[in-house]
């Protein structure tokens, strides 16, 4: 028999880190599954060079501060120590090397089925997986024929293996004007984007943009409604897109053999195309389950799947605002999400003791329905003797009368007895 947790959360990131510290305060059992090695999510994979784009004091998951000065901006390995430290800090229930494969919904519960074949059985799920397993690469028209090096920027580490190539990145976010400025260094780069680049400033009258959207409560809202993030820029960027390196062009309109063609109609011929153009939710575990629209997306309200009770997400892209899947906004989305959660559990616990109760109570009418029949039985027994008395004027045996009317009386009053309980509980 499997032991049945409250919860289980899928996915040990920030996202499944910061559900697990929520949970443990309100005191419900639970388990992470994590399918990697370690605690840590995707930040091991990002590109060497990445650094954090809010400052310590805007990226500490809820309990644990980012260690350092507050106002320096960490670097990719400072996050991945964190969230090390934060998962043995907090000392949470992860099991590794567990990727979930699929969840079923078997009466009220769900059943986790593992890649390494382990089962695990939980009241609710939180699904905490994140976007970077699932990299979005848009169909471009005559894609498959072109025989250059197509790469998504989840694939990207570092420049040297790009040196003196012709290169273009597809898309205009933060993370094609990050590659592609760091390209330019060694490659000819061009950057293809739907859209002029939006720009944020980092920092404004010497502080973090943080400290404004923090203040000004624009972290808590979806003020960027479906458009992309801008691009958090010092300035450098700006000034290196200014000066073509790497230069800034329309999309172009379709691959070739040996490269592409722009707006204009010029062909161009290249090594590589690099696919900044973002990612999409990571939850093919979750497909049968009635869970997700058509493109894979989930169906849910502020982190509660809204056609599958017990569901939950926590690190969705803008699931409640433009932080929640940032290491400075999982925190409160992760607290709302486990707040719904303990509502959840209890409203089921309430449900189940009051089944339990129902099942009892049927099997007392069920035995005393069995009694019933037997009394009528009794009964039957009793006229006949009576019968047989007043037939042959000789006396049916006293002990037999004695014994019949004492059952009957003792019966009835069962019945009584379970007519009360009924009773009391129909009130109840
Ligand atoms: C290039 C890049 C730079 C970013 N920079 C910043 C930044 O500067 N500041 C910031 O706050 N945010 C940043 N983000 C956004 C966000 O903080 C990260 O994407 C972060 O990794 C999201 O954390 P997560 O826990 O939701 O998902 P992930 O970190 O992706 O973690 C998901 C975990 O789930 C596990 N998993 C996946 N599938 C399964 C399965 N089926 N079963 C079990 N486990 C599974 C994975 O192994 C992984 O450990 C950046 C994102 C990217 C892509
Ligand atoms: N720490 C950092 O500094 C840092 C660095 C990189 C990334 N990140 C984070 O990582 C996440 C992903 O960033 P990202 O820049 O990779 O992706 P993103 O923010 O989702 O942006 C995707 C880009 O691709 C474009 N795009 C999408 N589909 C396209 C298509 N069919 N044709 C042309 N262009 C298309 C989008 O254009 P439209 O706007 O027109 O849709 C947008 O410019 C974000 O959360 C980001 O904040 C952080």
């Amino acid at each position: 028999m499997n032991r049945v947790y409250d919860v289980i959360v899928v996915g040990a990131g920030q996202s499944g880190l910061a559900t697990g510290y929520y949970l443990r305060q309100a005191g419900l059992s639970f388990l992470i599954l994590e399918a990697g090695d370690e605690a840590v999510g995707s930040w091991p994979y990002f590109y060497d060079s990445l650094s954090l784009n809010s400052t310590a004091r805007y990226s500490s998951l809820p309990g644990l501060p980012f260690p350092g000065d507050p106002d320096h901006y960490p670097v990719r390995d400072e996050a991945v120590a964190y969230l090390r430290r934060y998962a043995t800090h907090f000392d949470l229930p992860i099991v590794t090397n567990t990727p979930v494969d699929r969840i079923e919904r078997k009466g009220q519960l769900f059943h986790l089925a593992t890649a390494n074949n382990r089962h695990y059985v939980a009241r609710a799920v939180v699904a905490a997986t994140g976007f970077f397993g699932r990299p979005h690469m848009p169909e471009i028209p005559g894609q498959s024929r072109y025989r250059g090096q197509v790469l998504h920027a989840a694939d990207y580490r570092r420049p040297e293996p790009f040196q003196g190539q012709r290169i273009i990145i597809v898309g205009g976010a933060n993370g094609a004007v990050q590659i592609g400025t760091e390209l330019a260094q060694v490659a000819r780069v061009t950057l293809a984007a739907r859209h002029p680049i939006r720009y944020l400033p980092q920092r404004v009258l010497g502080r973090d943009i943080h400290f404004w959207l923090t203040l000004s409560g624009l972290d808590r809202t979806q003020w960027l409604n479906e458009k992309s993030p801008p691009v958090y820029d010092t300035g450098a960027y700006r000034a290196a897109i200014a000066t073509g390196r790497p230069e800034q062009k329309p999309m172009f309109s379709h691959f070739t053999e040996q490269g592409v063609v722009w707006g204009d109609g010029r062909h161009e011929a290249v090594d590589t195309v690099i696919f900044a153009t973002g990612y999409q939710p990571n939850l093919p575990y979750l497909t049968g389950l009635g869970a997700l629209d058509s493109r894979g997306r989930a169906l849910q309200r502020k982190g509660a799947s809204t056609s599958v009770p017990g569901l939950y997400y926590v690190g969705l892209m803008r699931q409640r605002s433009v932080a929640s899947a940032t290491l400075r906004g999982v925190g409160s989305d992760a607290k709302m999400v486990v707040n719904s959660l303990r509502h959840y559990c209890h409203t089921q616990q309430v449900a189940r003791l009051r089944r339990a109760r129902e099942m009892s109570l049927a099997r007392q009418v069920r035995i005393w329905n069995a009694r019933g029949n037997e009394l009528v039985g009794l009964i039957n027994l009793i006229t006949l003797a009576l019968q047989q008395q007043l037939a042959t004027g000789k006396p049916a045996a006293p002990k037999l009368l004695g014994e019949a009317l004492g059952r009957s009386l003792l019966v009835g009053a069962g019945f009584l007895g379970v007519g009360h309980a009924a009773a009391l509980y129909s009130r109840s």
